[in-house]
């Protein structure tokens, strides 16, 4: 019989194409999603690009009921629900630690009464705060963080004690997390307590460390949603991208369904009681995306507007080390850069965007949230 898996928040950007992957594998695939408005819009459907052969059930995985009735018959479990805005997160406090870490405990509960076979969470590359960096005399650094009166003069890079700028350096698994918004720290808490948990339950478990996913699906009228979505809602409206900071920070850009091969992967392998970071394994600056959006959906003539403001929460450079899970998991990145934003630029034809990226900026900055 094919084996039966749950995936919670699976009518979601990551989740739903994990359901294809699965599906295409002969898995039978059960969803648990709340269709959260912030998401999925007012009327909170079952969105059209979810697979039809995927069996959902409308709950929130805070309800220890619905979560019983979704585990029901399931061999392996995929926690993906959770609220991902790093800035959001900073004024929301109580929604995402709920959501997130209360969410991840019911969930929990349930499967230590009921085990199944594998348990992966989705992680996060922002538990590490800054990535790793190298000096000149090529001694890699680690634990270094931006003051916020630097910061606020407009200073953005991170320096040695001799204040020489440090050249950012691919971040592994053995970094030690540093917790920089209410966010990290609730997906720091998903993994330890998934990994806890499993080990106390002998369920085999594997935290996967998302860095920057992208590709279609990602909800464009989410102001909180990832950069690129966000790009993309800006300029299917003719509005200019904002661009925090002086969009030379870099971050690690990995294509959606290079992340459903990975989570596939994790359920398949023996691997257990481990994280593994999944990134592409590159690293682009955010004035780089802009620009290869811009110029990808014609949009060139737009000039993005580079605010010179701190986002509060935000890191300068993280990108992945992902020897780890190559060597591991057998995971290889497929998907380019610049290959998964043509196939973005194609699905955004038939896209409208309500774009509500002003009002999201405003709530940060009546917070004090951007500085
Ligand atoms: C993102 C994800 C988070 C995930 C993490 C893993 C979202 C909302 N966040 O966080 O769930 O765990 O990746 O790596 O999907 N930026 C702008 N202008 C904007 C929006 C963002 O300049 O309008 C900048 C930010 O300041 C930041 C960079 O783009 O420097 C990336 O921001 P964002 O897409 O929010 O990603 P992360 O904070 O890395």
């Amino acid at each position: 019989m094919n084996k039966k898996v749950l995936i919670t928040g699976g009518a979601g950007f990551i989740g739903s194409h994990l359901a294809d992957e699965l599906l295409e594998k002969g898995y039978e695939v059960r969803v648990l999603d709340n269709l959260c408005e912030q998401v999925h819009g007012k009327n909170c459907n079952r969105p059209a690009f979810l697979n039809p052969e995927v069996e959902l059930i409308v709950g929130d995985v805070r309800d220890p009921k619905k979560v019983k009735e979704a585990l029901k018959d399931i061999d392996a479990v995929y926690h993906y629900a959770a609220m991902v805005g790093v800035g959001q997160s900073m004024y929301e406090i109580k929604e995402y630690t709920d959501v997130n870490n209360v969410g991840t405990a019911v969930l929990l509960e349930a499967l230590s009464k009921n085990p199944v076979e594998k348990l992966v969470v989705a992680s996060s590359m922002s538990i590490y705060g800054e990535g790793l960096y190298k000096d000149a005399e090529g001694n890699i650094k680690a634990g270094l963080e931006r003051k916020l009166d630097q910061l606020k003069r407009g200073d953005w890079e991170i320096y040695d004690a001799k204040g020489n700028v440090l050249t950012p350096y691919p971040t592994p698994e053995t970094k030690t997390p540093s917790l920089s918004s209410v966010y990290a720290l609730s997906k720091y808490d998903q993994e330890r307590m998934c990994l806890l948990i499993g080990k106390a339950y002998n369920i085999p478990t594997v935290a996967l460390r998302f860095f920057n996913v992208f590709g279609t699906r990602q909800s464009l009228s989410n102001p909180y949603t990832g950069v690129l979505a966000i790009f993309a809602s800006r300029l299917l409206n003719d509005n200019p991208v904002l661009i925090f900071e002086d969009g030379n920070q870099m971050r690690d850009f990995v294509h959606v369904s290079d992340i459903a091969q990975a989570s596939r992967l994790a359920m398949e392998t023996g691997a257990a009681g481990e994280v593994f970071n999944v990134g592409s394994g590159n690293a682009y600056t955010i004035n780089e995306i802009a620009g290869k959006l811009s110029e990808i959906l014609n949009k060139e003539y737009i000039v993005p507007e580079i605010s010179g403001k701190y986002r509060v929460g935000d890191i300068r450079h993280c990108f992945a080390d992902i020897s780890k899970v190559k060597t591991i998991l057998g995971y290889e990145p497929k998907v380019s850069l610049a290959g998964g934003l043509i196939e973005l630029a194609e699905w955004l034809e038939g896209q409208t965007a309500e774009d509500k990226v002003s009002e999201a900026s405003n709530e940060l900055a009546v917070r004090g949230l951007t500085v």
